[in-house]
């Protein structure tokens, strides 16, 4: 019978404008755009004073679906994206076992299209088992169904290997997305090298351990012409290296997530583990840095890197905890609190680092409301003030540096496909 959305404030991401609107969506597209639809016989859902966006693209999350489902699985991580206002995420391969064949490939998308709540989309690994060694399949995990290649979580330490997958990945026409540390200067350290680390007695993981490899995989994508994707920037150092590389039109695009421009390294001594993250939140200079970089295009999107563990996991001692934090829960709101409410980005602007723009790097259709396109949106209270409380997440993780947190905007209604994945409060 369709759904009909009446008196939203609709995002338009090609030409960055917020229009009042009305929206029909039937048969899972959408059917008109424009003020003043008639409802015939619709679902109509009064959307007066809310924004109706584009469904939000987060291209790098864990979903811990095979093997590790006791932090989370693809029925609860897609329920939580939904509830952050996304409609297509892409998982990272380290799972157990680790996404690097086409069987598993296939794994992710029948359970995400079977039992998920929003489309999920496999990132194979560049090396079997993630070990560092032996290049996958790109051919083949590429026919299966796998959206880029990454070995995120941990390093590609071998500069050949990085190569090859660099070079593999061209011929498909598709992406490697690079974590970049030194895996040998990081070890499973804590916390950022710096004051805090220092204060605490513990060794840190320096910046440079991310510069260096970020100024390997901008050379290596120079050289071969290939197109890489640096992961979760958080330095000031590595966002220069990549607007410098761009400047001179290497085939470069980069990411980085709210906790690396809302944060800093103090977060740990308020908040312990719930702040341990790779790469760890840095000093106050590079959070400005990264804030910077965002704003000036530097940094094109923005992720989650959601990065669920269990409560047991993070109740660890700081040295022995898992690192990571979960992000699809909150992520549109801290956005829209700290990048669009002091005045940095417009909402428009937001929408489409969040949208628009990942999806392009992966070379999807979505991010944009377009007639005869797929009903995939996500509406939301730009003004509605709200208190971060894990206990309610979808997600298995609590682990949040935001819990407690006052944060404005509130996403009220998901729609994937033309069916509510989502609905709070409208
Ligand atoms: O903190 C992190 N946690 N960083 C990563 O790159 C991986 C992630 C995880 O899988 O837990």
């Amino acid at each position: 019978m369709g759904i009909l959305l009446k008196n939203g404030c609709v995002v338009d991401t090609q030409n960055q404008t917020l229009s009042p609107m009305d929206l029909l969506l039937e048969g899972g597209v959408i059917s008109a755009i424009a003020p003043g639809i008639a409802a015939k016989g619709h679902e109509t859902i009064d959307c007066t004073g809310k924004v109706i966006a584009p469904g939000l693209v987060d291209m790098h999350v864990h979903f811990r679906d095979p093997g590790l489902t006791y932090k989370e699985d693809i029925v609860t991580g897609s329920a939580a994206a939904a509830a952050g206002g996304f409609t297509t995420v892409a998982c990272m391969p380290n799972t157990k076992p680790v996404l690097d064949t086409p069987e598993q490939m296939h794994y992710v998308l029948e359970k995400s299209k079977s039992q998920g709540s929003c489309r999920v989309l496999p990132i194979g690994a560049v090396t079997v088992g993630q070990q560092g060694e032996t290049l996958t399949d790109f051919c083949a995990l590429s026919e299966a169904g796998a959206v880029a290649f990454s070995d995120d979580g941990v390093p590609v330490t071998s500069a050949v290997r990085m190569r090859d997958a660099l070079k593999a990945a061209k011929a498909l026409h598709k992406i490697v997305i690079s974590h970049c540390e030194d895996g040998e200067m990081v070890k499973n350290y804590a916390v950022n090298e710096g004051e805090v680390s220092r204060q605490l007695g513990l060794p840190g993981r320096p910046a440079i351990a991310e510069d260096l490899m970020v100024a390997r995989d901008l050379m290596l994508a120079a050289e071969t012409g290939a197109h890489v994707h640096i992961a979760h920037v958080s330095t000031k150092g590595s966002a220069a290296l990549i607007r410098q590389a761009k400047a001179n039109g290497v085939s470069v695009t980069a990411e980085t997530c709210p906790q690396y421009f809302i944060y800093t390294e103090q977060e740990i001594l308020k908040k312990g583990t719930m702040a341990r993250v790779n790469p760890p939140l840095r000093t106050e200079g590079d959070r400005q840095a990264i804030l910077e970089a965002v704003l000036d295009g530097t940094l094109d999107c923005i992720v989650t890197d959601h990065a669920p563990h269990s409560v047991e996991e993070k109740a660890r001692p700081l040295a022995d905890a898992p690192s990571g934090m979960v992000g699809l829960e909150t992520s549109l709101a801290a956005c829209l609190t700290f990048l669009v409410k002091p005045g940095y980005l417009t909402v428009p602007q937001l929408i489409a680092k969040m949208s628009l723009v990942p999806a392009g790097i992966l070379g999807l259709e979505a991010g944009a409301l377009t007639p005869g396109g797929a009903a995939d949106l996500c509406v939301f209270d730009p003004s509605e003030v709200w208190t971060v409380n894990p206990a309610e997440f979808r997600s298995k993780g609590r682990n949040t540096v935001f819990a407690g947190d006052q944060l404005t905007g509130r996403v009220m209604l998901t729609i994937c496909g033309g069916a509510v994945t989502y609905r709070n409060g409208i």
